[in-house]
């Protein structure tokens, strides 16, 4: 007969401590701090750094609202739990600017005006920062021409809304967002 059914002692819960520390360097600085097993990266972020410049939008890696850079390449931080994170270097939108001066991807989204409402803005920012990188690294995207991706990769338009079609923009500023990428390649 089945022992479950018949509600048996199965002895104590076992005991499971939910939380680690773990060092994080965000934005250049080091911080050590004890996170629920849970916390994603980008909780984190917003709760216990209070940097809410990365947003949750969908909380299931669909629209990029909380792109954040991690070892420089830019990832959905909603989908990464911060434990697993231990040691690893962010850079948040707030990390980007040099004192006052606006990393030229800022500074291009506002001489373009490359915004509405402006909740997409911060991932779309660290988006076109990563996306730069991977394109000067010589990665090819869906779109590109495996025989001509053998060094850095041109970026025109159509390259470009590929490379940031993870970043949804429910305003619709797509065409000003490709326009200030394409000042900063410029
Ligand atoms: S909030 Fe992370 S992808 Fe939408
Ligand atoms: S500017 Fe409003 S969602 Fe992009």
């Amino acid at each position: 007969m089945d022992s479950l059914a018949l509600g048996a002692d199965l002895g104590p819960e076992p005991v499971v401590d939910e939380h680690s520390p773990v060092t994080l360097f965000v934005n250049g600085e080091e911080t050590t701090l004890t996170v629920d097993h849970r916390a994603t990266v980008l909780e984190t972020l917003r709760e216990r750094f209070g940097l809410t410049g990365a947003k949750k939008g969908c909380d299931h890696g669909q629209c990029g609202a909380c792109t954040v850079l991690v070892e420089g390449r830019r990832i959905n931080s909603c989908l990464l739990l911060a434990v697993t994170q231990d040691g690893a270097t962010i850079t948040t939108v707030e990390g980007l600017a040099d004192g006052e001066s606006l990393h030229p991807v800022q500074q291009a989204f506002v001489e373009r005006d490359a915004l509405q409402c402006g909740f997409c803005t911060p991932g779309q920012i660290c988006s076109a920062v990563g996306m730069l990188r991977e394109a000067a690294d010589g990665r090819p995207s869906h779109i590109t021409d495996p025989d001509t991706a053998t060094g850095p990769v041109a970026l025109d338009a159509d390259e470009i809304r590929e490379r940031m079609s993870g970043n949804l923009c429910r305003c619709g500023a797509y065409p000003r967002i490709v326009e200030a990428i394409e000042d900063v390649i410029e």
